[in-house]
C-alpha cells in the first residue's frame, strides 16, 4: 500500500477536512504512504487527467481542521451509473471511474460518504477491484451500524444554537417560534436540538402528529403563563393528510422545505397564537466542525488507513461504545437508522414534558 486517494462524496458537512487531515497524517507519518486528494468526489475520477491533488504537510498548516464543507469539493448529484452527459443522454461511467484509479496508480481509496455514495462505491470497487474503505458523514445520522456519523453533531449544535437565539425573540414578542431542521427522513437533528435547545414541540417523520394536539400543548403552557414556545420540526414530516412538502427547483428536481409554514399557517388558524418560522437550511452543513466532529473524524481517519495497511477492504468504520470499530460497507447501508419510538431520548423528551407527536 504505498500510494492512496482519499474522496469525500455527497453532502458536505462538518468534520470532513478533519478527516482527510488525519489521513493524511496517519497515511504519511506511519505507513510512508503518498496521499491523492481527489476532485469532486467521483467526477474527478471521470475526468483526464483525473482531477487530484497531491497532499503534504503545506496542505494542512493552516486552518483546514475548523473549517466546514471539503477543501477537495464533493457532488450528491449524478449518478455514476447513470450519469447526466452533456447531450441530455445518461451514461454509465462506472469504468471511467475505475480508469481513473488505476491510472493514478492508487492502491487503495478511502471515501467519505453517507449511504448513497457508499452504496454506489462498494458495487464499483467490487467489480472493477477498488480497494476501499468508507468512513460515515452526514449530518442526518442515519447510516446504520454506528452510532454517530461525522457532521452530525455540527447541525446539532447549530439547530441548538438557533433555538438559543430564537427564544428570546420568542419570548419579547410572546409568539412561538417554529424552526425547520434538515435530516432528509430521519429526524435525529430535530430530537437532539429540541432537547438540547429547551423546545416544547419536537416533530420528527417518524412519529404521527395532530394540530390538535399541538394547540392542546400551546394552551396548557398559555394556562401556565407561558405564551411563547419553540417549536423544531424535521423538513420531512409530513401534514396530517400525510403529504410531504417539497419544492420545485429550475433544474427540475424536488427538494424538501415548507413544513414549517404549514405549521404556522395551521396553530394561527385555530389560535390566536402569532407565529414565525426559521428555516436553518445549509448553515447546517457548512458550519465549523464542533470538537466532537473533529474528534470522531480524526479516530475515524486514522482507523480507516490502518484498514487498508492490513487490507482490509470494502468496510466501513464505525463507532460503538465509545471507540472505533469496522463492520462491511454492506452493514451500514443495508439499515436506515431512524428514530425509533422506544429510543431513550423520545422518554427524555416526553420526560421533560414536550409533544413530540402521537406514540400508539
Ligand atoms: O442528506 C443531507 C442533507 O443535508 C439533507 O438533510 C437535506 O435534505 C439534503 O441533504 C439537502 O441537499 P442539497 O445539498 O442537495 O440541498
Amino acid at each position: 500500500m504505498k500510494k492512496i486517494g482519499i474522496l469525500t462524496s455527497g453532502g458536505d458537512c462538518g468534520g470532513l477536512n478533519a478527516a482527510v487531515r488525519s489521513i493524511f497524517y496517519r497515511a504519511k507519518d506511519t505507513y510512508g504512504m503518498e496521499v491523492f486528494g481527489i476532485r469532486d468526489g467521483t467526477v474527478g475520477l471521470m475526468q483526464r487527467p483525473v482531477a487530484s491533488i497531491p497532499l503534504d504537510y503545506q496542505t494542512f498548516s493552516g486552518s483546514l481542521l475548523r473549517q466546514g464543507g471539503t477543501f477537495l469539493g464533493t457532488t450528491n448529484k449524478g449518478n455514476p451509473f447513470e450519469f447526466p452527459m452533456p447531450d441530455g443522454t445518461t451514461k454509465d461511467r462506472t469504468a471511467d471511474i475505475c480508469e481513473g484509479y488505476h491510472l493514478l496508480g492508487l492502491d487503495g481509496l478511502i471515501v467519505i460518504g453517507g449511504d448513497g455514495s457508499m452504496a454506489i462505491l462498494d458495487k464499483i470497487a467490487k467489480a472493477g477491484n477498488l480497494n476501499i474503505v468508507a468512513i460515515p458523514k452526514t449530518i442526518d445520522n442515519d447510516v446504520g451500524a454506528t452510532e454517530s456519523s461525522i457532521g452530525f453533531n455540527t447541525a446539532v449544535q447549530v439547530a441548538t444554537q438557533a433555538l438559543d437565539n430564537l427564544i428570546h425573540t420568542a419570548a419579547s414578542h410572546q409568539r412561538s417560534m417554529i424552526l425547520e431542521v434538515m435530516g432528509r427522513d430521519a429526524g435525529h437533528i430535530a430530537l437532539n436540538a429540541g432537547i438540547a435547545g429547551g423546545a416544547d414541540i419536537i416533530l420528527i417523520p417518524e412519529l404521527k402528529y395532530s394540530i390538535d394536539n399541538i394547540v392542546k400543548k400551546l394552551t396548557q403552557m398559555k394556562n401556565r403563563g407561558i405564551l411563547h414556545s419553540l417549536i423544531v420540526v424535521a423538513e420531512a414530516v409530513k401534514t396530517e393528510e400525510g403529504k410531504k412538502f417539497m419544492v420545485n427547483f429550475a433544474d427540475g428536481q424536488k427538494r424538501l422545505g415548507g413544513i414549517g409554514n404549514y405549521l404556522s399557517e395551521s396553530i394561527m388558524k385555530k389560535t390566536d397564537i402569532e407565529c414565525r418560522v426559521t428555516s436553518l437550511g445549509h448553515v447546517q452543513r457548512g458550519a465549523p466542525p464542533t470538537p466532537r466532529d473533529r474528534i470522531l473524524a480524526s479516530a475515524f481517519g486514522v482507523y480507516a488507513v490502518d484498514l487498508l495497511a492490513q487490507k482490509k477492504f470494502n468496510r466501513m468504520v464505525a463507532w460503538r461504545d465509545r471507540r472505533v470499530i469496522d463492520v462491511p460497507i454492506s452493514e451500514g447501508i443495508s439499515t436506515y437508522k431512524v428514530v425509533d419510538k422506544k429510543d431513550s431520548l423520545i422518554e427524555t423528551a416526553l420526560a421533560l414534558g414536550v409533544y413530540v407527536g402521537d406514540l400508539d
